[in-house]
Order: C-alpha cells, then structure tokens, then sequence
C-alpha cells in the first residue's frame, strides 16, 4: 500500500510496478495523479478512507488507509478518531459506520450505492416476523439498512455469523434477509431452515431452527456447482473459495467457503497456487497484486454494480465537496448502534 503518497510521478512510479498487470497503462498517469491528489485531500480533510475489498486496485492499493471485510471495516471505524470518514463501500456500510460515530462525517462518494440484500427487506416486515415469533431474537446481516438494524437484537457479518448463533445458545433464531447466508450458517450450526408461516414448532432436528428471508445478493446467487465442475475438469489443481452468500450446494462444492477477509488470508497462508474467487472479480486483482506468486482464474461476468458506483474521480469529489454525507435520524441510530454493539462485545 502506497496510501500516504501525494507525489503523481512517484505514486505512477509505484503503480508500474506494483499494478502493472492489473491496470491498463493507459489508465495508470490519469489514476496515479487522482490516487496523490485524494492522498493530499485526505491530510487536508484530515479523514481516513476505508476501503473495502472488492475496490478497484487503485482504490485499493493506492488510497484506501484501511481495507477488510465489513466485520473489519466496522471495528476499524469503531476506532477510528479522524473527524470525517470516507467509505469506498457500498452505503449500507457507510451508514453502519456513521452509527457508530455519531460526531463525525462520514463520506459516500456515490449518491447511491446500494445493495440487493439491504433492499430485501424493511423495518416493517421484521416487526411482522417478530410479531409472528414472539420472544425469538433476531439476528440480523449487516448487509441492512439503518431502521432494519434498530430492529434487530444482534447484528452479524459473514465473518461472525456462525460464532453469533452459537453465542445465542437458543433453539430458534430469526436469520434475515440472506436465504443463502442462513442456508450456510445453518448447515455450519445443525439448524433447520424455516421460512415465515412456517412452525418452528417439531420442525428443530434437535439443534433448532433459523426463520429465514428470501433476500439474495444479486452478485452471488449467480454461480452455480457447474462453474466449479467446468473449471476443475479444465484445472484439476484449482483451489475454489467461495464467499457464504453463494448457494448452499456452492459453498459446500468449493474448497472453502468465509468472509472476502477469510479467502484473503486463504491465499496467503496458501501461496503459489491457482484459485477461482466465486465473489465480486475485483478482489482477485487485489490479491494478486501482493501474492503476485498464485494465480487467480477470473468469473468477471457477474460484478456488484453497487461496489462499482465508487471511483477514484467520485472520491476525488467527495473530498472536494465533502459529499455525499450520511444522515441517520437519531432515535433509529441509538437502536441500530445497540445491535452493532451487541455484536462487536460477541464477536
Ligand atoms: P464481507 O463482509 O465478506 O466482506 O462481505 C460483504 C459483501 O457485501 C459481500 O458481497
Ligand atoms: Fe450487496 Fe452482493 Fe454487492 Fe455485496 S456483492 S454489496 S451483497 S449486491
């Protein structure tokens, strides 16, 4: 990482060698002078960016002062004590940071970048569920917006939902929105899937029972068992990670399944080998660019467009002009902030 660079010949320099096969050299003068330009704004500002996995590599690499999964980017921003924030993330995450810092800016460079699991499901379709289910806590993925999450008993992310689930030590867990996420953990933990109209009651093979939500990530729910068979028959040797938010038969086909931070450190303890990322393509290029010794096989067709929506120019502007600010109204975040709270104490 080169995110404290504010020199463009010495950040293109650094990008020449380091991002040579990942950007085209075409792009690389106009991102290394974008990348020193958002590094001066940053000291000016004095914000700290955060960057989540699936960045662009210049994003990445070149600007970002803290990278992760969403459960790392949450602590980071928990603990942060620059005065302005600015997430290259989608805005759920942006949110989920400003709930924690109540006092501090906190920067979206997109006017929308959204998420097709955090737009599953409402604020009143968990109250139904927990009228339905009364007593029943609920667990909620952070991949959720702010009223959903004021809701909710505990939040979890990909990275700590098993380990939240077992915490609860109950029979029966409302696990929304993610379908497949809930398919997974429960799998992990010997539940049983229910879905809502359902009784949990003589379903609970003992381990009990997950309420889940037909919520899916539109990016995930794309591949499919064959995309590991075409690729095993073609690369007998290919390592397959795949992220929980895949289907169920997915994760249980590749040859491990966790967190993008979880398939990262995979890599890493597993080097100079080939693998095929079943998550957002972006990662893959982030990885090579500091284990330059794996290879990475690429199913770049299916892409978040959400996470795409943040660009270097967007970030550029966003410190420019101090946009696009989140605003949670203050009664959903003291209630959202009690989920998140109860999951980083249990994680
Ligand atoms: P992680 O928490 O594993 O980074 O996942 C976030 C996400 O949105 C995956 O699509
Ligand atoms: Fe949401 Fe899927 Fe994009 Fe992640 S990859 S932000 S879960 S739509």
């Amino acid at each position: 990482m080169i995110h404290t660079e504010t020199n463009a010949d010495r950040m293109l320099g650094w990008m020449q060698e380091h991002l040579k096969d990942l950007v085209p050299e075409i792009e690389m003068r106009a991102k290394a002078e974008l990348a020193a330009e958002i590094n001066r704004l940053k000291v000016e500002r004095e914000a700290v960016i955060l960057g989540h996995n699936y960045m662009e590599p210049a994003l990445y690499h070149a600007v970002s002062d803290i990278t992760g999964d969403s459960l790392e980017l949450c602590r980071k921003a928990a603990e942060t004590e620059a005065p302005v924030i600015v997430f290259c993330g989608v805005e759920f995450m942006a949110e989920t940071a400003k709930i924690i810092n109540p006092g501090k800016t906190v920067l979206l460079p997109a006017q929308k970048a959204g998420c097709s699991l955090a737009q599953s499901i409402t604020a009143a379709d968990v109250r139904a569920l927990k009228a339905q289910y009364p007593g029943v806590p609920v667990v909620t993925y952070i991949n959720t917006y702010a009223d959903v999450k004021a809701e909710t008993d505990v939040c979890c992310t990909s990275g700590n939902a098993a380990r939240i689930v077992a915490a609860l030590n109950t029979d029966t867990v409302i696990f929304i929105p993610d379908e497949y996420l809930a398919r997974n953990v429960a799998r992990e933990t010997g539940k049983t899937v229910l879905f809502p109209g359902q009784s949990a009651a003589g379903c609970s093979g003992g381990m009990g029972s997950f309420i889940a939500w037909h919520g899916k990530c539109e990016v995930h729910e794309l591949f499919q068992v064959q995309d590991i068979e075409n690729v095993r028959r073609q690369f007998p040797d290919v390592l397959v990670l795949a992220h929980p938010e895949c289907p169920p038969e997915v994760a249980e086909a590749a040859d491990f399944s966790g967190s993008t931070s979880a398939m990262i450190r995979f890599v890493k303890e597993h080097p100079g080998k080939r693998y095929l990322l079943l998550t957002e393509c972006a990662m893959a290029d982030n990885i090579i660019a500091e284990t330059p010794e794996s290879e990475m096989l690429r199913m770049c067709s299916h892409r978040c467009p959400h996470m795409a929506q943040i660009t270097l120019e967007d970030t550029v502007a966003a410190l420019q002009k101090m946009q696009y600010e989140i605003e949670v109204p203050e009664e959903v975040r003291v209630k959202a902030k009690r989920s998140i709270d109860r999951m980083l104490a249990m994680s």
